[in-house]
């Protein structure tokens, strides 16, 4: 596929578009730049021959750009992040999970221009760190959706920044970023009251100490993950329920956490009426013989994963 002759016929319309990525490629890319100057949103991820080349001529082309995706597409670097800022003022949305040639002199540059940023995914962009993303939170205050995963440089200096500057967090996702403390996500749950969303599994080095925070504090909380965070006791669910507020916690994800107990499940029950999965594969001291004793009434449609392989994926957030 190298030029789309049959798109010059609908100019009036916003172009949103989603490319089945069987040999796309940068020519394809350049062709689309330079026909559809409206073009509003396109995802191209999995289109792993893309380079800087196709994309820069998008970036150019479509100043209209608003949400862009481009998971997998490997080859990109920050040379296209530096375009964008350039062209792409009004772009709200980008992806780039696994592109991991991004670092934090891109985010940098990009957020110079893309002030209205609001969802940013850099899972597994394992260069981005700290100097990055506490530009993007500093530029960005409209920040809805921060994606992290496995960007193992990231640490409390990124944590602080979003407290302090994106009040209106509502997805955060720094699974794996083990360098993260207490100390930092204290002041996230002091800060970001919107959090829905929070991915924080192997985040080794927090506590109940930050935990108890987040779970009393952030009260539209609805999916929590704290899996392999093997510190965490039965003790942070003790703040749960103060002043009588009940949770909005759908999902809890406590997998591997092995000091937690069917104790701590029961005094999550009694102020979480709403909670849909539990996910506490092994966690030795939660059975079901064990909750049945216990007499843990859980709510009626909620799925509870006692016994599943961690191998294996259960439910995402
Ligand atoms: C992207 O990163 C890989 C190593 O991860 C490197 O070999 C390659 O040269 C980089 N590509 C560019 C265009 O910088
Ligand atoms: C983790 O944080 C410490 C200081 O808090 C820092 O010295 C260290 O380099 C960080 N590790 C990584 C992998 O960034
Ligand atoms: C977190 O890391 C610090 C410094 O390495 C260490 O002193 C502390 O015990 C760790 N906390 C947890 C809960 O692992
Ligand atoms: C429990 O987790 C396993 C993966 O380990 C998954 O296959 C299964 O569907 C989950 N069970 C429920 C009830 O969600």
């Amino acid at each position: 596929m190298t030029s789309f002759p049959y798109l010059f016929s609908c100019q009036n319309m916003p172009v949103f578009f989603f490319l089945v990525c069987i040999g796309v490629t940068d020519a394809g890319m350049v062709a689309l730049g330079n026909g559809l100057s409206y073009l509003q949103s396109l995802d191209v991820s999995y289109c792993r021959k893309l380079t800087d080349k196709g994309l820069k001529a998008i970036a150019e082309g479509c100043c209209n750009l608003r949400s862009l995706h481009l998971i997998g597409c490997r080859f990109i670097t920050d040379g296209l992040l530096q375009t964008l800022s350039k062209h792409c003022c009004n772009l709200e949305e980008l992806g780039l999970e696994g592109c991991s040639n991004i670092t934090d002199t891109g985010l940098t540059s990009l957020v110079d221009g893309c002030r209205s940023i609001k969802f940013l995914d850099v899972n597994k962009c394992s260069n981005v760190g700290d100097v990055g993303v506490s530009s993007v939170s500093r530029a960005c205050s409209s920040l809805r959706t921060l994606k992290l995963l496995d960007c193992y440089k990231v640490g409390d200096e990124s944590i602080f920044s979003l407290a302090q500057c994106c009040k209106n967090l509502e997805t955060l996702v720094i699974g794996g970023c083990r360098n993260i403390s207490d100390e930092s996500i204290k002041s996230l749950a002091a800060s970001c009251h919107s959090l829905k969303h929070l991915r924080m599994d192997w985040c080794l080095n927090l506590s109940d100490a930050s935990l108890s925070c987040i779970l009393s504090q952030c009260r539209k909380l609805e999916a929590l993950d704290i899996g392999c965070c093997e510190e965490v006791t039965d003790m942070i669910f003790n703040g749960l329920g103060s002043g009588g507020f009940q949770s909005s916690l759908k999902v809890l994800k406590v997998s591997n956490c092995p000091k937690i107990s069917v104790m701590g499940i029961s005094i999550l029950l009694e102020s979480c009426k709403s909670l849909e999965y539990l996910d506490v594969r092994s966690c030795p001291r939660i059975t079901k013989v064990g909750c049945d004793q216990a007499g843990l009434q859980f709510p009626e449609s909620c799925k509870v994963n006692f016994t599943g392989s961690l191998s294996e994926p259960d439910v995402s957030l």
